[in-house]
Order: C-alpha cells, then sequence, then structure tokens
C-alpha cells in the first residue's frame, strides 16, 4: 500500500511536471548578428531556451547560429538580405543554389528546424527608394519553387517581411486602412501568392519609431497601460498604436478580400538607448506590456486571435548602421553579452535570466590620464578617432552617458575603442593621453564596458544544450512508465 501510494505520487508528480513545462508560453525573437563580439551561438541558444523562447528570426543564413540551434527545439525563420533580391529574382538556379546551401543543408545535416524563409528585409521601404520593388516578388516566387523542388514546400513557408508603411488609412482610423497606393497591385498579387502558398503575412510594427518621427505623437498611446486619450473607430475604442496599427493593415487586407490571411508581426520592440526616448524604463515599461500581452493569448480589438509576434530584438548589436539613429544599436532586451538590462516578467511569473558560461577579457578599462589636459590637441582627433571604429552611441544627448563630464566622456571613447580592439597592445595609447585602471569607471546609469573574450569561447566552445532538454523529456516519460506499472500491479 505504502508502495501504491508513494508511486501514485510519483505518477502526479510526473504529470504536474509536463504540465509545467507545456504550460509555458512559447515566445518568439529577432536575432541579429553585426556585433564585433557576438555571444557564442552556444550560449545564445541557451539563453533563448532559459527564457522561453522556442522561435527566432535570423537575417541572414549565419551558420554558427544555425548550427546551434540544430535539436534545439527553436523554430526557426531565416533570412535573406536584400542585397540577393536581385540575383534570386533573375535566376531559378541561384533561388535552387540558396534553398540548397542555407535551408536544406541545415534541415538535414544539422538538424535545424526551419519553419520560414524571410525574402529581403523591408524591400518596400520609402528610404528605399522603390530600389527592390521589381525584385522582391519574382524573388519570393523562384524561392518558393525551389522550396517546392527541394522537397520542402510543406514544411517551410517563404514570406516577405515588410515595414508598416505599406498599409495607410486616409481617414486616420484603423477601419479606413488600404495599402499604399504606389504598390496596391504589387501587395496584392504577394498577398495572392502567399495564400495560395499556405503562408503568412509578415509585418513589423513600430511604436517606437512613431513616437521619434513625430514630435505631436501622443507618447501614452505608444504603450500598454490604457492612459493614452482613446481613438474611437465605430464601435471599438483604441488605447494603443500597436493594436491601431495592426488593425489597419487587417482592413487592408479584408477591404481586398484578403480578410483570413495569416498574419506574423516580424518585429517589434522598443531601444534602451542612444536617444531620450530610447532608455531602460521606456523600453522596459513597452516591452512588459507586449509580453503581458502575449501572455494573455488575446490580441486587438477586433483581431483578438494572437499573431506570432517577434520581438525586436534579442541582443544589443554594436556593428549595425546608425543611419536610423543611434537607438539602432540598442535593441536587444540583453546588452552584447547577453546580460540583463532590466527585468521582465516573460510569463507565469518568471523573471528574465541572464546569460551563462560568458568569458571576458580581464578586467582592465582605458581611461584619460589624470595628468592630461582637456585643452590637449591631441584630445578631439584622439576620441574621434576612437569612436570611428568602436560604438559611442552611448555618448549622445539624453543617452546612457550623455551626462559625463567632459574627462569621463574622453575616457568612455578611448575605453570603447580599447576593448573593440580586444584590449591588443598599443590599443591604449593616445599620445599619452590615457593610462589603464583596474577600477570600474561606470558611473549611474553609464556602462563602462569588457568585451567579451571571443579567443577563449574560441578554444573552448560550452557544451551544447540539446541533449540536456531530451534528458529531461525521457525522464518525464521514464517516471510515467515506472509509475504506470506499478500503479496497475496494485
Ligand atoms: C573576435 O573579435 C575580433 C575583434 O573584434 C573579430 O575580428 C573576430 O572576428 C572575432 N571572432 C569571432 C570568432 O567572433
Ligand atoms: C547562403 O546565404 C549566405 C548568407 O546570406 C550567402 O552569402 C550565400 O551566398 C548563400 N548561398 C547561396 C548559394 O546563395
Ligand atoms: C563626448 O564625446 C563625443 C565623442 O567623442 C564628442 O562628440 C562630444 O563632443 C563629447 N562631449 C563632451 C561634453 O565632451
Ligand atoms: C609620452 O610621455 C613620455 C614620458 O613622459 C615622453 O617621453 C614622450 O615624449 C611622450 N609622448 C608623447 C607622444 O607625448
Amino acid at each position: 500500500m505504502g508502495n501504491f501510494r508513494s508511486l501514485s505520487w510519483l505518477l502526479i508528480l510526473s504529470v504536474i511536471l509536463e504540465g509545467v513545462t507545456l504550460e509555458v508560453q512559447g515566445l518568439a525573437i529577432n536575432w541579429g548578428s553585426r556585433s564585433s563580439h557576438p555571444l557564442p551561438p552556444n550560449i545564445a541558444v541557451r539563453l533563448l531556451k532559459d527564457n522561453g523562447f522556442d522561435k527566432v528570426k535570423l537575417f541572414e543564413a549565419d551558420p554558427g547560429p544555425l548550427k546551434a540551434l540544430g535539436h534545439s527545439g527553436i523554430q526557426v525563420m531565416v533570412g535573406i538580405p536584400n542585397e540577393l533580391l536581385i540575383p534570386l529574382s533573375s535566376s531559378v538556379q541561384a533561388a535552387v543554389n540558396w534553398v540548397s546551401q542555407n535551408v536544406s543543408t541545415f534541415i538535414s545535416k544539422y538538424g535545424v528546424d526551419i519553419r520560414y524563409v524571410a525574402v529581403g528585409n523591408e524591400p518596400f521601404l520609402k528610404a528605399y527608394k522603390d530600389m527592390y520593388v521589381k525584385t522582391t516578388f519574382p524573388a519570393l516566387q523562384n524561392i518558393q519553387a525551389a522550396l517546392i523542388k527541394a522537397g520542402l514546400g510543406q514544411q517551410v513557408k517563404a514570406t516577405v517581411p515588410l515595414n508598416g508603411d505599406v498599409y495607410q488609412t486616409d481617414s486616420g482610423l484603423p477601419s479606413g486602412g488600404d495599402f499604399r497606393s504606389d504598390i496596391r497591385t504589387l501587395m496584392i498579387s504577394i498577398v495572392k501568392f502567399l495564400r495560395n502558398n499556405g503562408a503568412p503575412l509578415t509585418v513589423n510594427i513600430y511604436p517606437f519609431l512613431s513616437l521619434d518621427a513625430d514630435p505631436d505623437f501622443p507618447f501614452e498611446y505608444a504603450f500598454f497601460d490604457g492612459k493614452a486619450k482613446p481613438v474611437v473607430d465605430g464601435s471599438i475604442t483604441y488605447t494603443n498604436v500597436l493594436d491601431a496599427n495592426f488593425d489597419t493593415l487587417m482592413a487592408a487586407l479584408e477591404k481586398n478580400g484578403f480578410g483570413s490571411t495569416p498574419v506574423i508581426i516580424g518585429e517589434v520592440g522598443w531601444p534602451s538607448d542612444g536617444t531620450p526616448n530610447a532608455n531602460n524604463q521606456n523600453a522596459r515599461r513597452f516591452n512588459q506590456g507586449l509580453l503581458n500581452r502575449i501572455n494573455s493569448g488575446k490580441f486587438s480589438p477586433k483581431h483578438p486571435s494572437m499573431p506570432d509576434i517577434y520581438l525586436f530584438a534579442f541582443i544589443d548589436e554594436d556593428m549595425k548602421s546608425v543611419d536610423p539613429g543611434n537607438f539602432e544599436r540598442h535593441w536587444g532586451i540583453f546588452y552584447y553579452d547577453g546580460s540583463i538590462k532590466y527585468p521582465l516578467d516573460v510569463g507565469n511569473g518568471k523573471n528574465l535570466v541572464a546569460a551563462k558560461g560568458v568569458k571576458y577579457l580581464s578586467r582592465h578599462w582605458c581611461v584619460m590620464a589624470p595628468q592630461a589636459s582637456l585643452s590637449d590637441p591631441n584630445l578631439p582627433g584622439a576620441t574621434s578617432y576612437a569612436c570611428s571604429y568602436a560604438d559611442c552611441t552611448s555618448l549622445g544627448y539624453g543617452s546612457s552617458c550623455g551626462n559625463l563630464d567632459a574627462k569621463s566622456n574622453a575616457s568612455y571613447a578611448f575605453n570603447m575603442y580599447y576593448q573593440t580592439m580586444d584590449q591588443k597592445q598599443g590599443s591604449c595609447s593616445f599620445n599619452n593621453l590615457t593610462v589603464l585602471t583596474v577600477i570600474d569607471p561606470s558611473q549611474g546609469s553609464c556602462r563602462f564596458e569588457i568585451m567579451i573574450d571571443n579567443k577563449t569561447h574560441a578554444k573552448t566552445p560550452s557544451r551544447s544544450t540539446s541533449s540536456r532538454g531530451k534528458h529531461v523529456t525521457s525522464l518525464l516519460v521514464l517516471l510515467h512508465v515506472i509509475a504506470l506499472i506499478f500503479c496497475c500491479m496494485f
């Protein structure tokens, strides 16, 4: 009897354990790799898994991240950069080669669970001045044909991540939504094609950019706390721009007879630095509101069914172009090294956890020498040289290091250079203007970084975690079997 009782408990326990693992809502995120010191892919994949992300979008077929994602249980959308749209649009064979090298191989050889190919990245953005308008659709068609040829037509769908400006509303209300008139016919062809292939439409929606671009944009309307002056559209009331924007797209689809098209939100997020509205507080407020919404399972007032939403982004990228603004290098929910920027509840009260096993360069910072003078004629040239190689976007007005005094400001530039150069001999010698210190010069919100030691990581790759997940599952199955055998014996 005693045995029976404890084994029943075992059965119950194993069912509960399984329940817990199943209950955690899967999350999706964008993983870009324009970093001088990228997080080692196996550490990054473990970081994704530790925080409940089971879908990831890559901007290109990066072999390191792709291999690390093999057998991880994470679904992958792999991107094709815009530069490849021209060759892929003009040659079916180029598309066949692309799919063979960048999809088939990773599926069959490395066990990567590729579900989507993202053809181009916001190719119809107005800033590109129609550069990709002619090539995007043919490239999509060729990639789709190549996927079918490779026997992957069911498993992998081709889509095009579009910028939110492919649709608009003349009335200012979501119900007035329609496609931008200059590309309306093209959009209809693309949506028709996606539907015929059972593929989703992908759009990127950026409340932050709406706010950043328009000084009259109502600040609260960017967030999810319901504090904004509502926008009333017939019987529907909107209190945040993400809902309104999404329903504008849905209205555009309905108006053109494609109301039931599945939609993916390919990017949405908030940067934490580089401009006054980009800080940890606003980023946390936006991303927490978004995660709460995702975990609630209910989306916009008119279209409550939850689309897949890929957060932007996973980790900061210090080599991204700053053409859109200094904030561009600070979209990560993690710093570049997988450390935590601000707390986030990713669901069920579970807090974001940091990357494990990251190895850093030694704790040495390069700073302006105490005896060096701010009026030294070499100083301006030295700092601007440092910042042309290293990321100084945190020094701008309203940014995390924007309040440093002139000496610390110069130190920040020197240190970023020294770290970016892997603390190489000679990279902290600017005409006697600098010295090394072991005292962390960070102050307030301003972090003086130490970079990842990618040489040590390259020599001692940490073990992948994929086998661990499998062991947990088999343990659960084993518990089940033992419990079932014993319970039925009594
Ligand atoms: C390590 O960092 C250096 C310096 O930024 C870079 O050139 C190199 O490509 C990096 N290596 C790896 C494996 O990421
Ligand atoms: C595979 O993708 C990479 C990264 O985008 C690209 O450089 C390469 O040319 C692709 N392979 C083929 C055969 O197109
Ligand atoms: C801080 O450093 C940046 C980059 O070197 C420079 O552009 C800016 O003028 C400096 N600000 C002050 C207050 O010294
Ligand atoms: C740096 O300092 C040393 C020692 O004070 C001096 O000999 C040297 O000329 C200085 N170099 C420059 C470039 O100022």
